[in-house]
């Protein structure tokens, strides 16, 4: 598949996967989701790939949130499909065992702040607008921002968004927990870099199996997820890298992390 709505960029093993229809606010139309759910499964296949950026093209918009003209057209059970679909493509980048950040560079309305949602790590710049504004068009969200909302900021907060589908500022975005930090326009990129950096000082397994047992262990009955976390642990164990990351630390020197 042709990417014609996004641009993908390998920086330094860091896949910048940017949304591109810039005189659309970058709104996912159907081509565009599709176009994501490949960039997941390239992000996944790709040894090369250590940890994947979304962003917006443009200063005004992350995104915008689905292609409203395509919604307009959508009958029942279509629309059931395109969310599912959509979905899925969002599931697939939360669930990729390599941190997945948000650049949120602008508005994130909708589908916008559902796939900022779905990232592991979500960075603003102050000038980023989040909301959930769908019942303004006679909907509820689609792409799962129902059930990651709550997750994120708490049932209480987030109906009262999802009820009035109010704009959340970055600031007010910061203190409600919808994001992880928020920094100047220009700041924004560094800002990331930074964080992967400081990932990137640290085991690559051990990285994936963090997200991997939140992933799977948040869900799942507390016990179940204590296993889950408890085998993981123990397959760490099995790795170069813990052998190596606790020699470094008794020896008082950096560790060689090889992931593996
Ligand atoms: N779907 C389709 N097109 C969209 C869009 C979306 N979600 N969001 C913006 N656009 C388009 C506009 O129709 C316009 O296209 P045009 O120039 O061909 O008319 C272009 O992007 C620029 O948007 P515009 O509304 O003129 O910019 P603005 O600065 O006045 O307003 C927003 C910005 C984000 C407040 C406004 O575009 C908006 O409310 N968008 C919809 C947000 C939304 O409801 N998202 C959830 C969808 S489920």
């Amino acid at each position: 598949m042709e990417f014609e709505n996004l641009k993908l960029e390998n920086r330094e093993g860091v896949l910048w996967v940017t949304v591109n229809r810039p005189d659309k606010l970058n709104a996912l139309n159907v081509r565009t989701i599709g176009e994501l759910g490949r960039a997941a499964e390239l992000a996944a296949a790709d040894g090369d790939v250590r940890a994947v950026v979304l962003t917006g093209a443009g200063d005004k918009a992350f995104v915008a949130g689905a292609d409203i003209a395509e919604l307009n057209t959508l009958g029942p059970e279509e629309a059931k499909e395109f969310g599912l679909r959509g979905q899925a493509v969002f599931n697939r980048f939360e669930r990729l065992p390599k941190p997945v950040v948000a650049a949120v560079n602008g508005y994130a309305l909708g589908g916008g702040c559902e796939l900022a949602m779905a990232c592991h790590v979500r960075i603003a710049s102050a000038n980023a607008v989040f909301g959930q504004p769908e019942v303004k068009l006679g909907l509820i969200p689609g792409y799962a921002g129902t059930q990651r909302l709550p997750r994120l900021v708490g049932k209480g907060r987030a109906l009262e968004l999802l009820l009035t589908g109010r704009n959340v500022k970055a600031e007010e975005a910061e203190r409600i927990g919808l994001v992880n930090r928020v920094v100047e326009p220009e700041a924004l990129v560094p800002a990331v870099d930074e964080f992967l950096s400081a990932v990137f000082r640290n085991g690559p397994l051990a990285v994936g199996r963090c997200i991997e047992a939140v992933q799977y262990g948040l869900d799942a009955p507390f016990d179940d997820g204590c296993m889950l976390e408890a085998t993981l642990f123990g397959l760490c164990a099995a790795s170069e890298d813990m052998a190596e990351g606790t020699a470094a630390f008794l020896e008082k020197r950096k560790a060689e992390f090889k992931g593996r």
